[in-house]
């Protein structure tokens, strides 16, 4: 992107390790002059880093930067997979772009291949969230992830916006994150604070050759934030150390094997293992639509990922993108 010259994205590079290193020394890693420099450390204050200068020492980047590195990743996939696999998706990762999920579809527009493709970003100047909300993507401090997958027809596809929830709190567990719930239909809960949210966005045919582009958003970072609208966690927080790359890795590796199986086995696979992940199992919630509120008692999911709700004595399953689930 224009807004991160190869220059600014070595200048990060170097500033990514969190020490002081003079505007010289910075000039002469990146062999451009002090003036540039200068102009690319003015460059990084729209990114909301936290950027300290010290006369006479120089500059230096508090708590340095986890930066997303595709050498990186790859070792994490490699690492879990078995000595007879091998990684056959390709990764693309940007510093900057309007939307992860975005970009796959463009590519998908355009006739190129995208079939098992993975973007990543460091920030997202227009990220998506579900029934058209944003989703805040501040630079270097979460994880924003998408996947594209092609399958025989929508039908094949039921219920794998939740499938894909199960599948992120059990890679979640794998790094030591205990409590992690689920908010129908795939919102990744830690003690009522949102710490991910899936968006499944499609194209193609509904009946033949139809796309997912899987779209993850995944908190890391502890930074807080104003601009996100609800109470949220960090898996910084809740104790993982590991690496944005590492988590990542372990999350392509996941959803990709996963990918593989779910024409075979469907949603079936995942409804039991939903449903113990519930965040409101057996409580008095409210369904919001477009149309209005619905009270009711939370069942749980069906085979086809439906939301289970006893209304008035009656067993009710809804379904639908526009839907969204309070507890009373
Ligand atoms: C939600 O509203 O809970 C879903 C949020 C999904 C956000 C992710 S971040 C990566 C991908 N790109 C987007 O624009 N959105 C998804």
């Amino acid at each position: 992107m224009s807004h991160f010259s190869a220059n600014l994205q070595a200048l990060l590079r170097v500033l990514s390790d969190g020490e002081w290193h003079s505007g010289e020394e910075l000039g002469e890693r990146l062999s451009v002059s002090r003036a540039a420099i200068a102009k690319q450390l003015k460059a990084l204050e729209g990114l909301a880093l936290s950027l300290e200068s010290r006369k006479g020492v120089g500059y230096r980047l508090d708590h340095g930067l986890d930066l997303l590195s595709e050498e990186t990743i790859l070792d994490s996939l490699s690492s879990l997979l078995s000595p007879a696999e091998s990684f056959s998706g390709v990764l693309h990762l940007h510093s900057e772009i309007d939307s992860t999920n975005q970009f796959l579809m463009n590519r998908f527009r355009h006739g190129q291949s995208v079939h098992g493709h993975i973007c990543l970003a460091e920030r997202q100047s227009a990220g998506r969230g579900r029934r058209g909300r944003r989703w805040h993507s501040p630079f270097a401090q979460h994880i924003y992830l998408s996947l594209a997958w092609r399958f025989d027809g929508i039908a094949a596809m039921e219920g794998l916006s939740l499938a894909v929830g199960v599948i992120i709190c059990e890679a979640l567990k794998s790094f030591g994150v205990t409590e992690v719930q689920l908010k129908w239909p795939n919102d990744v809960l830690w003690r009522d604070r949102k710490l991910g949210g899936v968006l499944i966005e499609l194209a193609g045919d509904a009946v033949s050759d139809c796309l997912a582009v899987i779209g993850i958003g995944l908190n890391v970072s502890a930074k807080s934030s104003e601009a996100i609208d609800q109470p949220w966690v960090g898996l910084q927080e809740l104790g993982v150390s590991e690496s944005r790359n590492m988590l990542a890795g372990a999350l392509i590796h996941s959803l990709s094997s996963a990918l593989e199986r779910y024409p075979e086995g469907g949603f079936q696979v995942y409804q039991d293992r939903w449903n113990a992940l519930s965040a409101f199992d057996k409580k008095r919630v409210t369904l919001l639509s477009p149309s209005g509120a619905l009270d009711g008692r939370m069942v749980g999911v069906s085979r086809a990922g439906a939301l289970c709700l006893e209304v008035d004595g009656r067993l009710q399953e809804f379904i639908g993108g526009e839907l969204s689930l309070r507890e009373q």
